[in-house]
């Protein structure tokens, strides 16, 4: 057995209180723009579980459905792969006429998003947007835009709430800042 990671190069950054209160607050700017309506949500495995699971339970919009799709995107290490592909996929008739919202714990470069949105995008959804938890636009290197953004941060590699280094601290309530 692999023995746990050190926490002593931990950060807290965003705290569940604050975490809850703006998840709150996202659900509610749902729920005004979705009214009358009944969106198809897709969770972008698997940083986004805890995030996306927090959020339907506050918003009041019928769901028609949750959905999952998985982007390969950093391996187990802080550095952005190149070239993310569709690991996990969903059926195409979930999405197709349907009004769909993108469920991500981050943006980052933004290169597995776009990768998730484009695919979806071919689905012929009737409209599609994305909600992210947490953005760091300063990491762009191709152009995407969250229409639900949580938290704007700086280039700092963060962990907690979903958010996993190598797989570890997914399951951590807040979020930190970690050193390196
Ligand atoms: P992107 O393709 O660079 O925008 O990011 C792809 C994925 O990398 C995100 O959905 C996260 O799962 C992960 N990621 C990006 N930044 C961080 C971070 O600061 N901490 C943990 N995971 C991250
Ligand atoms: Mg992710």
């Amino acid at each position: 057995m692999s023995e746990p990671r050190q926490d002593d190069d931990r950060s807290l950054l965003l705290t569940r209180a604050k975490i809850e209160t703006k998840v709150a607050q996202l659900a509610a700017a749902i729920d005004r723009d979705y009214a009358g309506r009944s969106p198809v949500v897709v969770g972008i495995l698997k940083g986004a579980f805890m995030f996306l699971a927090d959020l339907v339970r506050r918003m009041e919009t019928p769901i028609k459905s949750v959905e999952f799709i998985r982007v390969s995107s950093y391996g187990t290490s802080t550095a952005s792969s190149a070239q993310p592909i569709m690991l996990v996929d969903l059926s195409p008739k979930t999405v197709e006429g349907r009004d769909v919202i993108v469920i991500e714990d981050i943006v980052d470069t933004g290169l597995s998003t776009q990768v998730a949105m484009e695919h979806l995008a071919k689905l012929n959804p009737a409209s599609l947007v994305l909600c992210s938890l947490l953005d760091k636009p300063s990491r762009r290197r191709v152009p995407v835009t969250a229409k639900y953004v949580g938290f704007t941060l700086p280039d700092k590699f963060v962990v907690g709430y979903g958010l996993d280094v190598g797989e570890l601290d997914r399951q951590l309530p807040d979020i930190y800042t970690i050193d390196g």
